[in-house]
């Protein structure tokens, strides 16, 4: 994983020296202490000269400001400062980071006229420098930004604002879900070559050390519980499949868990129905609803969640070979049902329908909450805007869209019904795993609804959000994390009281 900034919090007071880093309201308003980092004017005459009116995440750079003993002086535009939400502070700390690179040591001034500034406000841009600085380069040998063809060491960002404590203690648990985030992201960018479901499931029992319980279960115990959906997808490849069962019991006793199941194909080659080569390499990244399950896990760990959480991830590579799965096969699913496999490459479901039925029947959990990347017509549906939301309960999915709206990963409701669900009838068994051109990632949910019977159920389609995400503010990498941030909020916004 890439070098990890630290992040510290102080009273507001003039930097000395360092890269100094203040805000600027819409208008180029300025607050007190901003004003006494910038003693000759030169923010505002940068500001003319740059067309820099104070827009959100918008950012001047002052090199050496006469005047003063800094590196640097960056304004970073705060837009107008009453319609400051949540994700405007982890954009602001994005920009943050990424404005003030070269500098060891950094201080973010962060006041505004008229404003109050909260806590988690200032713990936010906290969690959005951690956000931004992430980047996928272990397997680069030459790192060209830093001197000497030498990576640049982590810089040390100072926030200072006006209740540094209370900052502080908001940012302990930010930091876990940060981490969490990271680890996700870490996980979808590793090739597959080094990340088989034997090097996913050791990464995800690591977390024992926050105080997860972890069992994995191989090929046979699979097989004793008579996982033949998943098993099927996993026959064609040389790496033997897993199935990750982490535990965290951070609620009472008594409470019963919820849980959250990940695909986790770790390589999607599609199989017999094999795929076009453009793109392919994507399909390392075919198991970011595994990672989101386990960046979760992270963060509800490392922040001692009060609930009791299950997460469990189906790990499987979808391969091409002599004992690979056929179009045509037949096979047994653990809840009973039968499926024709017609497309191979529609394998997701089919990890997850064993995935969801062992989870329900062992755990009896209030909801479960699937994340996977499942189909290719959720990114025409929707782009890699909102990833998308199916679920059999209005309570549960309300709760996912308002959490979705507050993290800034948003979601966006499909419909379920009969019609659908009649698509994936099959004249050999009891379905079939494609239901045809239309509607193609209503049927996949369709398909995974058979295997969840009346316990609440949410599927989130994160083929559009989860990888190939463009470069925001926070992210500048390949794969997002998408998931992790918006699922710690649906557990502490709802179920931790
Ligand atoms: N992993 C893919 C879906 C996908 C596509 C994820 C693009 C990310 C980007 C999934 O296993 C798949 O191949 N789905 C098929 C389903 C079809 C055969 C019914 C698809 O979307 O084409
Ligand atoms: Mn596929
Ligand atoms: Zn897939």
């Amino acid at each position: 994983m890439s070098h990890r900034p630290q992040v510290t919090f102080a009273r507001i007071a003039t930097p000395a020296k360092g890269a100094v880093v203040v805000l600027a309201a819409d208008g180029m308003g300025l607050g007190e202490a901003a004003r006494t980092c910038n003693p000759d004017g030169a923010l505002e005459r940068a500001a003319k000269i740059n067309d820099f009116k104070g827009a959100l995440a918008a950012t001047l750079d002052v090199v050496a400001p006469s005047g003063t003993d800094f590196d640097r002086l960056v304004a970073v535009g705060a837009g107008k400062p009453a319609e400051l939400k949540e994700e405007a502070w982890l954009r602001i700390g994005g920009v943050a980071f990424a404005a003030s690179r070269k500098s060891a040591s950094v201080s973010v001034v962060l006041d505004l006229p008229d404003t109050d500034i909260s806590a988690d406000d200032a713990a936010n841009v906290g969690l959005g420098i951690l956000l931004r600085s992430y980047a996928f380069d272990k397997y680069k040998t030459k790192k060209s930004d830093g001197e000497d063809g030498k990576k640049p060491k982590p810089a040390r960002f100072t926030i200072l604002c006006a209740d540094p404590a209370g900052a502080k203690r908001a940012f302990e648990d930010l930091e876990g879900v940060g981490e969490g985030v990271l680890l996700a992201r870490e996980l979808v960018n590793e090739p597959a070559n080094v990340l088989g479901p034997v090097e996913f499931a050791d990464r995800a029992a690591k977390l024992e050390s926050l105080g997860v319980k972890i069992e994995i279960l191989g090929e046979k115990e699979m097989k004793k519980l008579g996982m033949g959906a998943l098993l099927g997808v996993a026959q064609g490849s040389a790496k033997p499949p897993r199935l990750v069962v982490m535990q965290w019991n951070g609620g009472k006793a008594k409470d019963k868990p919820i849980a959250f199941i990940g695909k986790g194909v770790v390589f999607d080659s599609g199989g017999i129905s094999i795929k076009p080569a453009a793109s392919m390499e994507d399909m390392k990244g075919d198991m970011a609803g595994a990672a989101a399950v386990t960046g979760l896990m992270h963060a509800l760990a490392a922040r001692k969640a009060k609930a009791n959480v299950i997460g469990i991830i189906g790990l499987v590579e979808n391969m091409l070979d002599g004992t690979a799965q056929r179009p045509g096969d037949i096979v047994t699913s653990m809840s009973g049902q039968t499926i024709e496999v017609i497309n191979t490459d529609a394998e997701g479901r089919l990890v997850l329908a064993d995935a969801l039925w062992y989870c329900n029947e062992r755990f009896e959990p209030r909801f479960m909450i699937d994340l996977a990347t499942l189909t290719g017509a959720v990114l025409v549906a929707l782009g890699n805007v909102h990833a998308g939301l199916f679920s059999n309960d209005d309570d549960l999915s309300e709760k996912l869209l308002s959490a979705g709206l507050s993290t800034g990963e948003k979601l966006w409701r499909l419909p379920l019904g009969p019609d659908y669900d009649k698509m994936i009838e099959s004249k050999n068994a009891d379905m079939k795993n494609v239901g045809g051109r239309h509607a193609g990632s209503i049927t996949a949910a369709q398909f995974l609804k058979r295997f969840v019977k009346d316990t609440p159920w949410a599927h989130l389609d994160i083929a559009g959000t989860g990888m190939a995400s463009p470069s925001s503010d926070i992210n500048q990498s390949w794969a997002s994390g998408f998931g992790v941030r918006l699922l710690d909020r649906l557990v502490a916004e709802n179920f931790e009281k």
